[in-house]
């Protein structure tokens, strides 16, 4: 850490895991393709680290970044626990299957040339597959194999039920932002009460606010419909003038009581340094805090999870 960076929150226990996350985790989706050279993506990676950001979250589906985080930092995995997701895209491997997720585990640690991987996500599985159980039981198969520490689900709504009242997942990832508060509190409150390590996915919203435009992103799209009609940028000048959106919207998640770390995307160091001084700064004013939950209190039943 240079003399410069802000100092990070301290890390916290991710569940009754026996693991530590730091508070900010880095979500390394943006480092998917050429947009990021690869140059940048080792240097960029390597500067995380180097903040003591000590969780990095990828997925099979991420294009380029599995394979830059093995590239980049294979030589450092003692200071990190890298979290990743899988269930489909294994070659000749029909996807949510037992042997997916077993090649999928096989391949994920060849990419990332590591021999264990610290917290392995269903990526999206859907219900059904979750309720038939053979993937399930393969995942916690690899776990007692030593191949992976902790068995996650990554996704919302009924199928994040379904994995919440599983004792086979220790953690699981899903969405909590100022725009996506279908897990505050019931779903956080069942994790804490079981001891489920939650990762929270999306904790920016993809910073819609920046866009004049509705994106074309599915989630983002619907994150800038929500930001406009909770009014939030008026409400963030009402009650926090000086305080930057991004800065609002981090700590709003990352201190809700359950959530053990947030993984905010980028692909500009600045940007990470910032979010790690925001979720530094503690939890917002009460007042502001309870002025975003009551915001979203009459959409609750309308919008659920985004995937
Ligand atoms: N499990 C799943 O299905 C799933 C789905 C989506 C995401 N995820 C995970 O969650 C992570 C985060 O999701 P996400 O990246 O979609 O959403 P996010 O973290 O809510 O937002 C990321 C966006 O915010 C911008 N940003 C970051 N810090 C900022 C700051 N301080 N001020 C202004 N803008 C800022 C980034 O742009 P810059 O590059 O310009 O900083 C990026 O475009 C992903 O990387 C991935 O690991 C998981």
């Amino acid at each position: 850490m240079t003399p410069a960076s802000p100092r990070p929150a301290p890390p916290r226990d991710f569940g009754q895991t026996g693991l530590q996350v730091s508070a900010l985790g880095f979500g390394a989706m943006h480092l998917n393709d050429e947009r990021t050279s690869d140059a940048e993506a080792g240097a960029l990676l390597n500067a995380v680290l180097d903040l003591g950001v000590t969780l990095i979250d990828t997925a099979r589906s991420y294009g380029l970044s599995e394979a830059r985080i093995g590239r980049h930092l294979a030589h450092r995995r003692q200071e990190f626990l890298l979290s990743t997701k899988l269930g489909y895209g294994v070659d000749g491997v029909p996807d949510w299957t037992h042997d997916c997720i077993v090649q999928g585990v096989e391949r994920a640690l060849r990419l990332m040339r590591t021999d264990v991987i610290d917290i392995a996500h269903l990526h999206s599985c859907p219900l059904e597959t979750l309720q038939r159980g053979d993937v399930v039981r393969a995942l916690d198969d690899c776990r007692r194999a030593g191949k992976i520490r902790v068995a996650a689900y990554s996704g919302e709504n009924a199928e994040l039920d379904l994995a919440l009242a599983d004792p086979v997942f220790g953690a699981v990832q899903t969405s909590v932002s100022v725009c996506d508060q279908a897990n505050v509190p019931d779903r956080l409150d069942r994790a804490r009460a079981r001891g489920v390590g939650v990762i929270a996915k999306r904790p920016l919203a993809g910073a819609i606010w920046r866009h004049a435009q509705r994106p074309d992103d599915f989630a983002e799209g619907q994150y800038w419909d929500r930001w406009r009609a909770l009014d939030l940028e008026a409400l963030r000048q009402d009650l926090a003038p000086d305080m930057a959106p991004d800065e609002m919207a981090l700590r709003f998640v990352a201190w809700l009581p359950g959530v053990s770390s947030v993984i905010a995307g980028s692909r500009r160091l600045e940007n990470v340094q910032r979010n790690l001084a925001a979720v530094a700064r503690g939890p917002l004013p009460a007042p502001l805090q309870q002025a975003l939950l009551a915001r979203f209190v009459p959409h609750a039943a309308q919008w659920h999870g985004v995937i």
